[in-house]
């Protein structure tokens, strides 16, 4: 059975890496740092697919990847179907019209020096031929949409709280109605109290727009409300990936349970996470052989050292884990 046309993949990410050289150290040659290594996903259109991962597991590197921003050192993305020319520069052109990003700080996201109305006029310019009425009307049209007063469209972004600079942000992301947006931790810079409010206008605007979001978050809480799929990274490599009522509720791999145990304390997660797991995260610089997770995982065995684990798919999800088998049958998920 072929899947509804609203559910087909919009975009996929195949086997996509992001070595950057770096010093190893005073006097010492350059190294690679693999801040993404191989990951692939697929991304259904209109569907929201969260991606979640301590801090430094490779979540805005991939953000830059998928949004054309940086160029992978390996793999390949495809817009609808179709591979991406990563190396042809009117290719790239569409393909960044059609994969818009937010960032997560509304203060160095925005050109302070441009009024709104230029800000969000930019994208039109560059890559429609409307006329400038026909511009000034759409820019209207979207401040309202985003809730905020047309008439505030002359004002500059330092004269907007973070809140309305993030509406400010997703209606830039949306004036070219883009197939996909890439929301990287959209709300965490943002004041508790207007949080929940931004999370709601992306959510509904994806819907009314027909966006796909690929949002990236560690709070798992924003991410139980908002995500339909979930994918879960460490050290540059996705460990689990599946629906979000399996990954949340009876997550298999020792690193997703861990994330999700330390959760309840959400402002504590960071902490609780190396509380829960053995040892410090590793230097991607150096990552550990065989299984990336076996330095920290309560269960490891000595395959785990030494064979790297390919995503397979096991209880309804795809996991990256030699003994997820054994892992379904353990009662007590902790979830
Ligand atoms: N331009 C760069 N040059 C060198 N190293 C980089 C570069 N960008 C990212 N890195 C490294 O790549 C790894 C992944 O970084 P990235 O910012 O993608 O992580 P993240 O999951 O987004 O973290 P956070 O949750 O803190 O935002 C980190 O070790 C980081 O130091
Ligand atoms: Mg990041």
């Amino acid at each position: 059975m072929t899947p509804p046309a609203s559910h087909l993949p919009v975009l996929e990410a195949i086997g996509l890496s992001r070595h950057y050289a770096v010093p190893a150290g005073p006097f010492r040659p350059k190294v690679a740092l693999r801040a993404l290594d191989g990951v692939s996903f697929s991304l259904p259109a209109a569907r929201t697919l969260a991606v979640v991962g301590e801090s430094g597991c490779g979540k805005s590197t991939l953000a830059r990847q998928v949004t054309f921003i940086e160029s992978p050192t390996s793999g390949s993305i495809r817009l609808d179907g179709r591979p991406v020319a990563l190396h042809d520069r009117l290719a790239l052109r569409a393909a960044r019209s059609q994969v818009q990003i937010v960032f997560q700080d509304p203060y160095g996201s925005l050109n302070p020096r441009k009024a709104v109305r230029h800000i969000l006029e930019e994208p039109l310019i560059i890559n429609t031929r409307m006329t400038a009425a026909e511009r000034r009307e759409r820019v209207d049209w979207m401040m309202a949409k985003v809730g905020l007063r047309p008439d505030y469209a002359a004002r500059y972004p330092h004269m907007f709280s973070g809140g309305q600079r993030q509406r400010i942000a997703i209606a830039r992301a949306l004036m070219l109605n883009p197939k996909v947006v890439v929301a990287d931790e959209p709300v965490s810079a943002l004041d508790v109290s207007v949080r929940a409010q931004v999370l709601n206008l992306l959510m509904d605007l994806g819907e009314e727009f027909g966006v796909a979001y690929l949002f990236i978050s560690h709070d798992l809480s924003v991410v139980r409300h908002i995500a339909d799929d979930v994918m879960v990274m460490y050290l540059g490599r996705a460990m689990e990936i599946g629906s979000r009522d399996t990954l949340l509720d009876a997550p298999l791999h020792p690193y997703t349970r861990a994330l999700i145990t330390a959760t309840p304390q959400i402002e504590a997660n960071r902490r609780k996470v190396r509380e829960l797991l053995k040892g410090e995260l590793p230097s991607p610089l150096n990552p550990p052989s065989g299984c990336v997770f076996h330095t920290r995982c309560p269960h490891a065995v000595t395959r785990c050292k030494a064979e790297v684990p390919q995503l397979r798919a096991v209880a309804g999800r795809e996991v990256a884990c030699h003994l997820a088998e054994t892992l379904v049958a353990q009662p007590g998920t902790p979830a």
